[in-house]
């Protein structure tokens, strides 16, 4: 049966960076909400042309917006193997509308898993965040360097971006708007007992070894 997951927590803590590896290590599919707005940001769409300035100054988007991305997103093929939602929810409403999407498909959340990592550190890795332009794998100038100097780990790309959210201005605003959206779905996911907490502060690797003790071992068949 297909496995649904929430990676919960403020800006910086990770999610995209776990939800990538859990994609590799059990085969769910990552549904971040943050790189489909980015993609209609850049593709200039409607929802992007809308999006742009709010997410530029750090604030959420709209509910309605954001439910039906990813309503739509729910019906294409590969989210049948189970998804890793990175972002989303983000607020009450969105995490009501989830579990209705959900079960509109016969499906439910089958964990949420919070990564606590203190404001401090979120900061100093949000700064030194970048990523590869041809392959979108990331990096980060303290923690996670290329081995070659301006050369991608994983596909040689010579190019890399930085995200225009990336200040320290909205990267601040963003924190705010995680404490006051966002927090207040911990206690809807506590009250059912679907809440698990990890350390986000660990160093990566650790991180992923405490959300695969809650998952449970990797299904043999989807390491790919
Ligand atoms: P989004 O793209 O979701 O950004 P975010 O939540 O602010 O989170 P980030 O992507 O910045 O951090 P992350 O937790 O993925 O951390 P990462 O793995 O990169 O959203 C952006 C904007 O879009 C929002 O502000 C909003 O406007 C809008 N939006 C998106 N979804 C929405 C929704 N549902 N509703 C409304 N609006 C929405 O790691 C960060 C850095 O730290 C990396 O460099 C990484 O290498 C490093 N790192 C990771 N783990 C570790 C570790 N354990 N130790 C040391 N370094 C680490
Ligand atoms: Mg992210």
């Amino acid at each position: 049966m297909a496995v649904n997951i929430v990676l919960l927590g403020p800006p910086g803590a990770g999610k995209g960076t776990q939800a990538k590896r859990l994609e590799q290590l059990y085969g769910m599919v990552q549904l971040s909400t943050g790189d489909m707005l980015r993609a209609a940001v850049a593709a200039e769409t409607q929802v992007g042309l809308r999006a742009k300035a709010v997410m530029d100054a750090g604030n959420l988007v709209d509910d309605e917006i954001l439910i039906a991305m990813i309503a739509d997103r729910l019906e294409q093929p590969d989210a049948k193997r189970g998804a890793i939602f990175d972002g989303f929810p983000r607020t009450v409403p969105q995490a009501e509308a989830l579990d209705r999407l959900l079960a509109h498909r016969g499906s439910r959340l089958h964990q949420v898993i919070e990564m606590r990592v203190d404001d401090d550190a979120l900061v100093a890795r949000i700064a030194g965040r970048f990523t590869c332009k041809s392959c979108g794998a990331g990096f980060h100038d303290a923690f996670k360097p290329t081995k070659q100097a301006g050369i991608c780990d994983a596909c040689g790309g010579r190019e890399f971006i930085r995200r225009a959210d990336d200040n320290a201005a909205t990267v601040k605003k963003r924190l705010t708007e995680y404490y006051a959206k966002t927090a207040p779905i911990l206690p809807y996911y506590r009250a059912r007992g679907a809440l698990k907490t990890v350390n986000g502060m660990a160093d990566m690797d650790a991180v992923t070894t405490a959300i695969a003790e809650i998952l449970g071992p990797p299904p043999a068949e989807s390491t790919h």
